[in-house]
C-alpha cells in the first residue's frame, strides 16, 4: 500500500466506481466490479463488468474504463484508476471487502501507464465503506513485461 497517495482522488475515484458499477452486466457470476480512470486534465471515463453467455468472453471493469479512454484518443492519459466490486443483492453490489484488480487488467493498466510514462495509482475498496487500499501500478505488478522487451518505445510523454 503507498501512503503517498491523495485521499480526496481516493474518495473521488471509489465514489465515481461505484456509480459505474450500477451498470455492470453480471448475470452468470453475479459480482458486478465498476472502474473510474482519472485523467490528466481532471475528465473521469467510468466502466463495468461486461459478462458474456459465452463465458471466457467476459470483459473486466477496468478493461472496459480503459477501452473507452482509448477509443477518445486518450490512452496516454490515465494517471489513476478506481476499482470497487461486490456480489450483486437486489440491483446493487454490496459487501465491505477490498477488490483489486485481476491480472490481466493490472497488464491492461500497464500498457496505459506506458503510453503515459507514468506510474498509475490504483484505488481499491468494496461496495461499501470506507476502506480504500491505493497502490501504484508498479506495487500490484512489479517487473511487468511491458513494450520495452519487445524493443518497442510506445511513450507519448
Ligand atoms: N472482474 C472485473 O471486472 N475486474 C477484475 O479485476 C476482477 C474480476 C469481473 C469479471 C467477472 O465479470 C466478475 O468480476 C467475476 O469474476
Amino acid at each position: 500500500m503507498n501512503d503517498m497517495i491523495s485521499n480526496d482522488e481516493a474518495t473521488h475515484l471509489v465514489e465515481l466506481a461505484r456509480t459505474a458499477a450500477r451498470h455492470a452486466h453480471a448475470p452468470y457470476s453475479g459480482f458486478g466490479v465498476g472502474a473510474a480512470v482519472l485523467l490528466a486534465d481532471g475528465s473521469v471515463v467510468s466502466g463495468a463488468n461486461l459478462e458474456n453467455a459465452s463465458y471466457g468472453l467476459s470483459l473486466c471493469a477496468e478493461t472496459v474504463a480503459i477501452a473507452t479512454a482509448s477509443a477518445q484518443g486518450r490512452l496516454g492519459e490515465i494517471v489513476a484508476i478506481g476499482v470497487v466490486g461486490g456480489m450483486i443483492r437486489d440491483g446493487a453490489i454490496a459487501g465491505v471487502d477490498v477488490v483489486r484488480p485481476c491480472g490481466r487488467c493490472r497488464q491492461v493498466i500497464n500498457e496505459a501507464a506506458q503510453i503515459g510514462g507514468r506510474d498509475v495509482r490504483v484505488h481499491c475498496a468494496g461496495a461499501v465503506g470506507d476502506a480504500v487500499t491505493s497502490y501504484l501500478l508498479s506495487e500490484l505488478l512489479p517487473e511487468a513485461f511491458g513494450p520495452a522487451d519487445l524493443g518497442i518505445v510506445v511513450s507519448r510523454s
